[in-house]
């Protein structure tokens, strides 16, 4: 025992020896306010490094006294004005001489200190700051007792208290090699402690899954946490060539690199530091090579391009009429452009309330709070690459109806079924283009699903027949929630739903929660349970012998409740799950918010967990649903939507408003969907809340006519906004309408290749080569407005259909092409073509696909796949050349043709035929061929 007390007295001796002798211990000004640093960690800091005498005071400090006796007290500017103790004023990084004269301050700024006081460290550029503080109001002593620095002398909405870089965690020996990578092991570090509960190992798989996807799974080996139950693997061996490389480093904690070898360019850069994982705090922060950030969602904005200036974007999933907070899905995806124009794409797969802040360095700092750190790296090299890798890795766009491509019209609020057939007159009345008329939850008895008013929509079966055989199909809505108030036997689908026990559980575990929805008090189906599919598969096809539905809009599947948490008193227990540690940017600060409490249990787990995830579940149990009522394809309009319910359903953009801005901001959402995998979406035309103006409807409907899911549909409060109550509107919306349904074998083509090779289908400009951009104006808008393409690039074929006031009709009308040839006289496309509604025609093979070069002055069609009998009925009967010059002769599978008409409109950029009418199956190299000068 005292030989062990003399050696320690020894070796402090002998460090003394190279220690200022001029400081006692009580002097020292702390300088590294972190945990156990190492002589190394501080002499980074530039300050002295030796052992105290006391262990209490510290062994890195400041090379000045905590009361410099040169310092004169005329000079003190005051460091602690809000006042305070000593230990305070040293925490702040201030200097502290006690002095007997008035109104002198004792805690004063240290002039000389480079650091500009309170822990301010020069070091870390602005731009690079990693949030320490992410809830609102920072205090500097909240902040230091983080552990974490101190800067206020900064611009707008840059984080005053920010991560140190030592901050963090160690790899534990050296990175093992796995078959398809790395493992590391990481040890936390003595760093700040954000909001506690640090899990002080963790494991990170790295795995080389493809060529071009890499994942980074970061979990806590020794406990298990929430998985998102969606599996993106590799072949189990990694790739022997890769377009990425990554590399760690220990310096000065753990970090990584993900690089892409062949220009060189750092994708992500963890060094910028900030990693942590804490049971409900994890966090993540990479500088970027670009600012060109595209994505996370949903959220509504009027820019497609993020704004890097420390914009902050939460992703949880909220019943809420559109704004720039969270809304009704969750995407944690971003596609990120470099600087040398290639592209990649970043998936967080996690379900958990998060956000992300992206800032100017350019960086992004990610955080969660549960679950674990699972990201996905998609190398493209383009952007369209990248949403192709993407979408086959969460699941491709599941296969619209043709019919689906159609206008459509709906409301809420039509108070009977002649107030709905009153609209549906005007479609008729102004010839308007109509596939699908809605019944939202009017057409329900009380508003329960399952159900048909017995008085104001009496004899709605009957009409709902009508509307068919004139070409227009009945989609409704079911909202998730069902009425548990019906005595047993007066509702079916609740005594047939409480048989199985298909609810959502209170926190026991074991009683169904109620809330509230449209009918009153509910119960919430739990669509992570098997028994739930069979329950609402049957109630699905039961209700459509009673009503011939086409498709199934799932709304309110957030899931929403229209008090927040539950009725009771409290709504939601005190506990760390309805009142976390930390709560991401959501609206309202709440996470159970017009929703169920963070306790209520599904199979899938918590609601912590699985909130997220509830829309998602819905389309995945529905789709199964309306394909065995139907036995052919359907649609699913899902409301909330998550990464890869594209591959069940659709999303409109919900509750937007009757204003200029909205209909901007609706371009942006189309765009954001199509990089979530759900290329099928639109906004409500003429907006949802409020009252359009007959121009702005007249503009919408012009606009929307190019959603690739267009509808009109508003709220019950406002007035009826379908296109034929104004004569203007309604003229302008069927002419554009008729574009919109001559180019839907285009738009069904597009669908076809994003089912089957993933992808977008509308895409911004800055998807397409750079220097064969044309900006091309949809019409009727006479300047380039929107970015919104199906294509503007020269170079393609585009096949054409003569339109018709529904696709029952146009589907047999004779087909053309639009050929738009580049500089060297070439161009080409495909047609795709089925029934329009049998499911996976690709796996029966039931389809057509013809290939479409032209070239020189010919026009070859091969057929690819010929599986599909009826399209040899189908004729092409016009051709626009744009690009060829003046046609003088048509040589049609080498027989010259005099029977050929130039179009009126022709003009030596574009050129028209008509033609007698050729058979789309022309076999492998005959085709059209044109002769120009
Ligand atoms: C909310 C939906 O977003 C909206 O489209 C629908 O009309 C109402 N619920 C009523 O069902």
């Amino acid at each position: 025992m005292w030989t062990y007390v003399i050696l320690l007295f020894l070796t402090a001796t002998s460090t003394l020896g190279q220690c200022p002798v001029d400081i006692p211990d009580d002097e020292r000004r702390d300088c590294y306010p972190w945990e156990n640093p190492t002589q190394g960690d501080c002499e980074a800091r530039g300050c002295l490094w030796c052992a105290p005498i006391d262990p209490e005071y510290p062994h890195c400090f400041y090379n000045t006294k905590v009361c410099p006796s040169e310092m004169p007290e005329s000079s003190r500017v005051d460091c602690m004005p809000e006042g305070g103790l000593r230990a305070d004023c040293l925490r702040k990084n201030c200097l502290w001489c006690e002095t007997d004269t008035p109104d002198v301050p004792w805690c004063f700024t240290d002039p000389d200190s480079s650091l500009g006081g309170e822990y301010c460290p020069a070091d870390i550029p602005e731009s690079e700051r990693v949030d320490c503080h992410p809830e609102s109001d920072a205090s500097v002593q909240e902040c230091l007792d983080r552990g974490c620095y101190w800067c206020e002398n900064t611009a707008e909405n840059v984080p005053w208290c920010f991560m140190p870089r030592q901050a963090g965690y160690r790899m534990a020996g050296s990175p093992v090699e796995t078959p398809q990578g790395y493992q590391i092991v990481l040890d936390r570090i003595n760093t700040p402690s954000v909001f506690g509960q640090d899990i002080g190992q963790i494991t990170l798989d790295v795995e080389f899954q493809t060529e071009q996807r890499l994942r980074l799974k970061f979990y806590d080996a020794s406990t298990s946490r929430f998985e998102v139950p969606i599996t993106i693997s590799g072949t189990g061996t990694a790739p022997v060539v890769k377009d990425y490389d990554v590399t760690f480093s220990n310096d000065p904690v753990f970090n990584f690199q993900i690089k892409r070898i062949s220009t060189d360019t750092v994708i992500f850069d963890s060094s910028i530091g900030g990693l942590q994982f804490a049971d409900q705090y994890i966090q993540i922060a990479g500088r970027l090579d670009s600012d060109k950030v595209y994505g996370f969602g949903e959220h509504e904005k009027s820019y497609f391009k993020h704004d890097m200036n420390w914009k902050r974007w939460a992703m949880w999933t909220r019943d809420q009429a559109t704004t720039d907070s969270n809304l009704y899905g969750s995407h944690p995806f971003y596609l990120n452009v470099e600087q040398s124009s290639n592209a990649h794409g970043v998936l967080f797969l996690n379900a958990n309330a998060q956000e992300v802040t992206l800032q100017p360095a350019p960086a992004l700092t990610y955080r969660t709070i549960g679950g674990i750190l699972d990201m996905y790296f998609f190398l493209g090299p383009t952007p369209e690459e990248v949403i192709q890798q993407y979408t086959m890795s969460v699941g491709t766009p599941v296969m619209p109806p043709y019919w689906a491509l159609g206008f459509q019209l709906c409301r809420w609020g039509y108070t009977d079924l002649d107030h709905l057939k009153a609209a549906v007159g005007r479609m008729r009345l102004y010839d308007i283009p109509h596939d699908v008329q809605y019944g939202d939850i009017d057409y329900m008895d009380g508003y329960k699903d399952f159900t048909i008013d017995p008085v104001n929509f009496a004899g709605l079966p009957e009409y709902v027949q009508q509307l068919k055989s004139e070409g227009t199909r009945f989609v409704i809505i079911l909202d998730p929630a069902i009425s548990n108030t019906p005595s047993p036997g007066e509702y079916p689908p609740l005594d047939r739903g409480n048989a199985e026990n298909v609810w959502v559980r209170d926190y026991t575990g074991s009683n169904p929660q109620e809330g509230q929805v449209w009918p009153g008090m509910v119960y919430f189906p739990d669509y992570t349970r098997s028994a739930t599919e069979q329950w609402w598969t049957n109630e699905c096809v039961l209700f459509k012998d009673e009503l011939d539905y086409e498709g199934l809009w799932i709304d309110m599947n957030e899931p929403a409740n229209f008090v927040d948490g539950s009725d009771e008193d409290p709504p939601c227990r005190d506990n760390r799950f309805n009142n976390p540690p930390y709560i991401p940017i959501v609206g309202d600060n709440l996470l159970w918010k017009k929703t169920l409490c963070m306790d209520t249990i599904q199979d899938l787990g918590m609601s912590y967990n699985t909130h997220s995830l509830y829309g998602w579940s819905m389309a995945k149990q529905t789709l199964p649903a309306v394909r065995s009522a139907l036995g052919r394809r359907s649609i699913v309009f899902s409301r909330s939507t998550f990464p890869g319910a594209g591959q069940w359903g659709q999303h409109w953009l919900g509750d937007n408003w009757s204003q200029w801005y909205n209909l901007k901001a609706s371009l942006i959402g189309v765009l954001d969907f199509n990089l979530f995998g759900m290329p099928y979406t639109g906004a409500d035309i003429c907006g949802f809340l409020g009252t359009p103006t007959e121009d702005l409807c007249r503009r919408w409907q012009q606009i929307g006519a190019f959603y690739p899911f267009s509808r009109n549909h508003n709220h019950e409060s406002y007035p009826d906004q379908d296109p034929g109550m104004w004569p203007t509107v309604a003229n302008d919306t069927r002419n554009t309408l008729l574009i919109r349904y001559r180019l839907l074998p285009y738009l069904y083509t597009l669908f076809h290749k994003a089912h089957t090779t993933g992808g977008t289908v509308v895409r911004s400009l800055m998807f397409e080569e750079k220097n064969r951009l044309s900006v091309v104006t949809i019409p009727p808008f006479s300047h380039p407005l929107i970015a919104l393409i199906y294509t503007s690039e020269e170079g393609y074929i585009i096949p054409v259909q003569q339109p018709a006031n529904s696709t029952l009709f146009s589907r047999s009308n004779p087909f053309g092409f639009v050929v738009s040839l580049d500089d060297n006289g070439n161009a080409s496309g495909d047609l795709f073509w089925d029934d329009g509604e049998a499911i996976d025609t690709q796996g029966t093979g039931t389809y057509f696909l013809g290939s479409y070069t032209a070239s020189g002055s010919t026009l070859t069609g091969t057929v690819s796949h010929d599986g599909y009998s009826e399209a040899s009925n189908l004729v092409i009967d016009d051709v626009e050349i744009h690009g060829a010059g003046t046609v003088t002769s048509i040589v049609i599978n080498g027989v010259t043709h005099s029977d050929w008409n130039q179009h009126p409109e022709s003009q030596e950029w574009r050129e028209t035929f008509i033609l007698p009418g050729e058979p789309i199956l022309a076999s492998s190299g005959n085709g059209v061929e044109s002769t120009s000068h």
